[in-house]
């Protein structure tokens, strides 16, 4: 039988899967990117602690060890492979398109990341059990190993957004598709928020010992300050290098709701800047309560909006820009044997190719062409659209109701169809699927 290597849909009412991948993926970036930024921090406490020899150093690295084992640890552990899980059932073919690319990056991060693990594990623990050069050493392995789990995820990542390059799609190369035009400019400005994270962390740490040791608390602080003010600095810096590194599809859509981000982040780059400076220079005034907050707002407003702009601006891929977000391979890449899988659906259509469609349904009768409808919107449609006239994520209704049945067929037929939207996927499929769709979608919108 002819049929497309299609998974069963997963499907999220009102939300999108998307934004559950957002959601994880936000807070993930928070736990994973402390860590990160802690790990950088920790060489560079245990460095000063050992060569001017200040044993306090070493009590704050603890507590805030503490705090990274408790809190990112256990946190980024969880979301990490959620992530992977809610991207597997979100977008089955993205993610075999990265296995099928990466497999032994991804087996390398795995290392390197269990040695990060056990490396923390062991920095806290050993912190006054053995030699400082020692302890001094370990810490360097740990920072080591833990920039390395972000430098090989970082190619996976840039990668889904775009190869970056063109040779990738003839070679099929694991190294074209890594080192893509936009994986440093990605990395480095990782690197930097991580680095400022470490710092808002790291406030929150040292404000909660002002009881016992009000100057080193307010040293400490004053430290972080800086060390989150050079963090921020190099995040805007590899910022805007990354924004022209972007595709095409990308940047139109940064510039449809380019006023938007604009504004975000100039008030959070104003808040943070006084935020650090406050911390530089009366850094008594950072209570406990005010490093948490901070931390908060940074989660909420900062990373949440990034993440789903990411997700967004990706679109219509989702692999390698030849992935389809609706799972349809919409390229050639000759160098991994992928055919374009458009043509055929074109003429065959999603009823006869995809082989989780009930059997009641692949030919459509006045009775079940509704039902008929209703599948293959969500097939279609879903991973960027809510169907429901409430959904919170791009709903579809609101945006095509107002064309009428005709309209959104013709719309989908003669827009869609030809793939001539730059966001939206090339989806070409038989005129009778369309008619199930508009009538469809045209019922809902009533
Ligand atoms: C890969 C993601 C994606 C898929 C799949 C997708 N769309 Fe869209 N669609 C978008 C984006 C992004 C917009 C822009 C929305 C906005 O203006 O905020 C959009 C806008 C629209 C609009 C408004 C007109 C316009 O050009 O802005 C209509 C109508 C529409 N989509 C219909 C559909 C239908 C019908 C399907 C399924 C056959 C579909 N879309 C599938 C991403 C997608």
């Amino acid at each position: 039988m002819d049929l497309l290597g299609f998974y069963p849909l997963f499907y999220v009412p009102h939300f999108g899967s998307a934004w559950l991948m957002g959601l994880t993926g936000a807070i993930h970036i928070m736990a994973s990117h402390t860590s990160v930024g802690a790990a950088l921090l920790f060489a560079f406490l245990a460095y000063k602690a050992q060569k001017e020899n200040r044993t306090d150093l070493y009590d704050y690295m603890k507590r805030y060890g503490m705090f990274l084992l408790i809190f990112s640890y256990v946190i980024g552990s969880i979301t990490g492979p959620g992530i992977w899980y809610t991207a597997t059932a979100a977008s089955p073919r993205g993610i075999s398109a990265l296995i099928h690319n990466f497999v032994w990056v991804w087996a390398t991060e795995w290392v390197f990341f269990v040695y990060e693990v056990l490396g923390v594990f062991a920095l806290i623990y050993f912190i006054d059990k053995i030699d400082r050069k020692t302890h001094l050493k370990l810490t360097y392995t740990f920072a080591i190993a833990s920039v390395g789990t972000l430098a090989l995820i970082i190619g996976i990542i840039s990668f889904m957004m775009w190869p970056g390059t063109d040779a990738y799609y003839a070679t099929g190369s694991a190294s074209d598709a890594f080192f893509g035009i936009n994986t440093f400019p990605h990395m480095f400005l990782r690197i930097g928020f991580m680095i400022m994270m470490s710092g808002i962390i790291g406030m929150i740490i040292s404000s909660a010992m002002r009881k016992e040791n009000k100057a080193l608390s307010e040293e400490l602080t004053q430290k972080m300050g800086w060390v989150s003010l050079l963090g921020g600095f190099v995040t805007v810096f590899f910022f805007m290098w990354y924004v022209n590194t972007l595709p095409l599809n990308a940047l139109t859509l940064l510039g449809m709701q380019k006023d938007t981000i604009v504004m975000n982040r100039i008030i959070l780059a104003i808040l943070f800047s006084v935020y650090f400076s406050i911390a530089i220079i009366k850094p008594q005034w950072v209570t406990r309560t005010l490093a948490i907050t901070m931390m908060l707002v940074i989660g909420i407003v900062g990373v949440w909006p990034g993440e789903k702009l990411r997700e967004t601006m990706r679109k219509p891929w989702v692999a390698g820009q030849y992935v389809y977000s609706d799972q349809i391979i919409g390229r050639d890449v000759p160098g991994k044997g992928i055919k374009d899988e458009t043509g055929r659906l074109s003429e065959k259509g999603l009823l006869k190719l995809d082989p989780w469609i009930p059997d009641r349904l692949r030919t459509i009768t006045p009775e079940n062409k509704l039902e008929v409808g209703k599948l293959l919107t969500r097939i279609a449609c879903s991973n960027c659209h809510s169907l429901e006239k409430d959904g919170v994520y791009r709903p579809l209704m609101p945006l095509a109701g107002p064309m009428g049945e005709e309209g959104i067929k013709d719309y989908m037929k003669n827009v869609i169809g030809t793939g001539s939207i730059a966001y939206m996927p090339k989806i070409s499929l038989p005129d009778e699927e369309y008619d199930a769709m508009a009538a469809y979608i045209a019922s809902q919108a009533k």
